[in-house]
């Protein structure tokens, strides 16, 4: 049989910096655990658009519907700041989510014990922190027509559109669900029925799945009191599935749940493949964080965490997704933190690479 196949993806800012520390990973996994990847590398982004005039080559494209994972850095960058809306950078990801059809983002926030200290909350409403957020991520305001400025009258008009029809949004809900079924059977759904039609079908729809699963129970809040609630009490929630938007904005919130942007991970997946695998997309939460970028600052645990969600949701490794968790837990327990995670005194940071040597050494340990 074939090695498995990997599609990197490094993008731009700090993706390369990142993506460098998952590949050491890569490489132990395939020395001393003998899972090889059969590794081929391309561009995204801004890189992709300073060599082809476009943030997504049709060539990369074909190749990410081929290969069993995709995993990417990051994109986007101030230099790209101008360019013409339709190849920005972020188009470049965008059509990698659509065109794959990874219609469920998977989103979890952890918090490591180790980190229980830094969060901005208190450390009781976050210690032992374990929520997964289901975000819609083919669909939504997104993607729906009509779009884009229009004259009207003596003015300009900007237009994007909400849309979600029932099947998109069984889809995405099923996929909550079974998760929540494997975890600790709670779901609740967010959205604005109060306001919002989507959200009325949205609430219905997930309803009417949810008789399919009467053993989760099942919830609804709109977003906005949703995100109040991950502030005050985040232990409430088990998992939590919502639209494209309020997912990114509630991810992104939850990040700070766990200490820091760069320790999020995400997985996109969609529907199964011919082999059984789910199409899948595997990226950091975080974007290409242009301030930090080339000085060896950024925290690749987002990034190396994401890498362990590919290898529980696409390679049926979870005992070496659990034994990389481990890992990074351990560092973190030894006190090795980026300089994202700062704030005790009289911490040194470690830079990047420091990091990913240090959870390679623990992965080494842990034989
Ligand atoms: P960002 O996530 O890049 O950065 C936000 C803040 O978090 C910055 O202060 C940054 O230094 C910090 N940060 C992020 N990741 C970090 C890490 N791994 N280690 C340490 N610190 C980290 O968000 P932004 O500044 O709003 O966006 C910058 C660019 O990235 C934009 O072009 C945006 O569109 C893009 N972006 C891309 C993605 C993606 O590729 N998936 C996601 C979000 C934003
Ligand atoms: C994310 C990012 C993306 C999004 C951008 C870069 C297109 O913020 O993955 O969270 O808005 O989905
Ligand atoms: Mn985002």
């Amino acid at each position: 049989m074939s090695n498995p196949s990997l599609l990197i993806l490094p993008g731009d800012g700090i993706g390369p910096e990142v993506m460098a520390e998952v590949s050491k990973v890569i490489q132990w996994l395939g020395d001393k655990r003998g899972m090889k990847f059969d590794v081929s590398e391309d561009l995204v982004g801004g890189c992709a658009y300073d060599k082809h005039g476009v943030p997504l080559h049709d060539d990369t494209m074909a190749k990410a519907q081929e290969v069993d994972a995709v995993l990417l850095g990051a994109v986007g960058g101030p230099k790209y700041d101008n360019l013409d809306f339709s190849v920005k950078p972020e188009r470049g990801l965008l059509r990698l989510r659509k065109e794959m059809d990874l219609f469920a983002n998977l989103r979890p926030a952890q918090c490591f014990d180790a980190l229980a200290d830094f969060s901005s909350l208190k450390k009781d409403v976050v210690a032992g922190l374990d929520i997964m957020i289901v975000r819609e991520l083919t669909s939504g305001v997104y993607f729906g027509e009509p779009r884009g400025i229009f004259e009207e009258g003596n003015e300009r008009v900007g237009i994007n559109t909400q849309r979600y029809t029932e099947s998109e949004i069984d889809r995405v809900a099923r996929s909550a669900f079974e998760l929540a079924m494997k975890r600790n059977r709670k779901l609740c759904s967010m959205e604005k029925a109060n306001v919002m039609e989507s959200g009325i079908l949205w609430r219905e729809v997930v309803t009417e799945v949810g008789k399919d699963y009467p053993d989760v129970e099942l919830s609804h809040m709109y977003a906005d009191a949703g995100a109040m609630q991950l502030t005050r009490w985040p232990k409430q929630f088990d998992v939590i599935v919502t639209d494209n938007l309020f997912g990114d904005l509630l991810s992104d919130l939850a990040a700070m749940l766990t200490g820091s942007l760069g320790m999020l991970p995400s997985a996109s997946l969609g529907s199964p493949m011919e082999n059984g695998r789910p199409k899948a997309l595997y990226e950091p939460v975080h974007g290409s964080a242009p301030d930090i970028a080339g000085q060896g600052k950024a925290n690749p645990i987002a990034c190396i965490l994401s890498f362990a969600m590919a290898l529980r949701y696409s390679f049926d490794a979870g005992n070496e997704a659990e034994r990389l968790e481990q890992a990074v837990n351990a560092v973190l327990a030894d006190g090795l933190r980026t300089a994202d995670l700062l704030g005790e005194e009289g911490v040194q940071p470690v830079s990047t690479s420091e990091m990913g040597d240090a959870i390679v050494a623990k992965l080494e340990a842990s034989l």
